[in-house]
C-alpha cells in the first residue's frame, strides 16, 4: 500500500512499548501518512500527548469530554480513518474490544470504525499467554481484525517470552501486507534472489556482488499481495520475509535442484538471482595450500547448469516466467536476447555501472520487455517500489 495521504488512526494504550510507537508515528508521517492518535489514560503515564503530538501534527484525543464543543471528533476520526493500528494493545483493550465496552475516547471511538483494524498485543508473556487474552484475541481475528504476533524475547519485567511488540518497520510491513489488494490468492510464486556461491576449496568460493535485496522485495510484494511465496536464497544478510517459505542454498547446484521441481506447479517464477556460470571443475576436499602452487593458483571451471533456460524448456502456457539481467552494455538487445534464448513473458534489465542501480544498492533503475515486443522505462526509485510495479505488471497480464 502507498501510505500517501492515507488517513492512519493510532490507539496508544498503557504499555512499556509506547515509547516504540512514537518512532512508528514518524515513519508512517515519512511515507505520507496523516496520523491521528487516541491515547489511553494508562498510555500517558509512559510518553507524554505532546511527544505524539508533535509527531503526528495533530491535536491527540485522550478525552471525549475534552474535545470540540458538539462532541463528535471522535466520530470523525472513525468515520476519516483508512486503517486503525492500536499499538500497543494491552489486555484490557483487547477485552473491551472483544465484548464492545465503550468506557473511554478510544474503546467509544473504535465501535464507530468501519476500517480495517490491526492489533499489536504487547505484554508480559504471562498476561499474554492467558487463556482470557487468548479467547478475547480470537474473537477479534474472527471478527475480521488483524492481529500481529508479538516478537519473543526479554520484556521489560525481565521475563523472557513472547509479549514484544515488534519493530515499527516490521508493524508498517505487516500493515502494508493487510491492506493490500490480494490479486495473487491462491496464485504460487517461486522466486530466486541473492548470489550463488562456487566453492574451490573448504574455505575459498567464486561469487559476485548480488546483496539480495531486489529478490526479496520481490518476494515481500508478492506474499502482501496474497501470494504463496518460496523463495530460494543464495547467501545474503537480510532479514526474512514474513510469511514467506525461504529455502537457503549456497551453489547454483543446489538452486537448481530446489527450483526444478518446484517451477513445475508454480504460477509464476521470477529469477531475480544472479548465478555464477561456471564453477570449479573440481572442488579440493582439503584447503589448497599456498606452498603447493607452483604456477600460481589455476582454476579450470565447467559450465553451471542455466536453471532459467531450463524452465523455459518446460513451462506450460499458464504458467509467467520473468528472468533478470544485469548488463553493462547493450542493455535492451542483451536483455531481450535473454528473454527470447530462455522463453521468458518478460525479463527486467538493470544496468551495471549506473550509480544507485544494480547490486547492492536500495534502489534500482530498470527496464521491462515484454515477449510482445512491447517495453517501459523507469527512473530510479526504491526497490521495494519496482518490486510492486512488477508485480502490479504481472498481475495485469495474467489476468
Ligand atoms: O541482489 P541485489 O544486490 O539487489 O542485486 C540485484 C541484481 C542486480 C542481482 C538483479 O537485479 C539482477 O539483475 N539479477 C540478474 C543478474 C544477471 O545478470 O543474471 P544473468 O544475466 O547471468 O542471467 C539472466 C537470467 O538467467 C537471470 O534471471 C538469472 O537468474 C538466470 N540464470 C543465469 C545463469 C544460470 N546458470 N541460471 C539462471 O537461472
Amino acid at each position: 500500500m502507498n501510505f500517501e495521504n492515507k488517513n492512519i488512526l493510532l490507539g496508544v494504550c498503557g504499555g512499556i512499548a509506547a515509547y516504540k510507537v512514537c518512532e512508528l508515528v514518524r515513519l508512517l508521517k515519512k511515507q505520507g501518512a496523516n496520523v491521528n492518535v487516541i491515547m489511553t489514560k494508562s498510555a500517558q503515564y509512559f510518553v507524554g500527548k505532546t511527544t505524539f503530538q508533535v509527531l503526528s501534527e495533530q491535536k491527540v484525543l485522550t478525552d471525549l469530554f475534552e474535545e470540540d464543543s458538539l462532541g463528535i471528533q471522535h466520530i470523525e476520526l472513525a468515520s476519516n480513518a483508512d486503517a486503525v493500528v492500536i499499538a500497543p494493545a494491552t489486555a484490557n483493550i483487547i477485552a473491551k474490544l472483544a465484548t464492545g465496552i465503550a468506557d473511554d475516547a478510544l474503546s467509544t471511538t473504535m465501535l464507530a470504525v468501519r476500517a480495517p483494524v490491526m492489533i499489536c498485543p504487547a505484554m508480559n508473556s504471562d498476561m499474554y499467554e492467558n487463556l482470557r487474552v487468548q479467547r478475547n484475541l480470537d474473537v477479534l481475528t474472527n471478527d475480521g481484525f488483524y492481529v500481529l504476533e508479538p516478537d519473543f524475547g526479554e520484556l521489560a519485567c525481565k521475563v523472557t517470552g513472547t509479549g514484544r511488540l515488534p519493530d515499527p518497520q516490521y508493524i508498517i510491513d505487516r500493515l502494508d501486507s493487510f491492506l493490500a489488494v490480494k490479486d495473487l490468492k491462491n496464485k504460487k510464486v517461486l522466486i530466486s534472489a541473492g548470489p550463488t556461491i562456487e566453492a574451490i576449496d573448504p574455505v575459498r568460493y567464486i561469487s559476485n556482488h548480488s546483496s539480495g535485496k531486489m529478490g526479496y522485495e520481490i518476494a515481500r510484494s508478492a506474499e502482501k499481495r496474497g501470494g504463496e511465496v518460496t523463495l530460494v536464497s543464495g547467501p545474503v544478510s537480510l532479514d526474512s520475509p514474513a510469511n514467506v517459505e525461504l529455502i537457503n542454498i549456497e551453489s547454483c547446484d543446489q538452486m537448481a535442484e530446489n527450483m526444478l521441481e518446484r517451477a513445475k506447479t508454480a504460477d509464476i517464477i521470477i529469477k531475480v538471482a544472479a548465478v555464477a556460470d561456471y564453477k570449479p571443475t573440481d572442488v579440493a576436499s582439503e584447503k589448497i595450500k599456498k606452498k603447493d602452487l607452483k604456477n600460481g593458483f589455476n582454476i579450470a571451471f565447467k559450465e553451471n547448469i542455466d536453471i532459467l533456460k531450463t524452465i523455459g524448456k518446460i513451462k506450460t502456457k499458464n504458467q509467467f516466467l520473468v528472468g533478470f539481467a544485469a548488463e553493462t552494455d547493450d542493455l535492451e538487445k542483451n536483455a531481450c536476447l535473454k528473454m527470447e534464448n530462455k522463453n521468458l513473458d518478460m525479463i527486467v534489465a538493470n544496468p551495471i555501472g549506473v550509480p544507485g542501480a544494480g547490486f547492492k544498492e536500495d534502489t534500482n533503475k530498470v527496464q521491462f520487455f515484454y515477449k510482445d515486443g512491447s517495453k517501459e522505462d523507469f527512473a530510479l526509485m526504491e526497490k521495494k517500489a519496482i518490486a510492486d510495479i512488477l508485480i502490479d505488471r504481472i498481475v495485469a497480464r495474467i489476468g
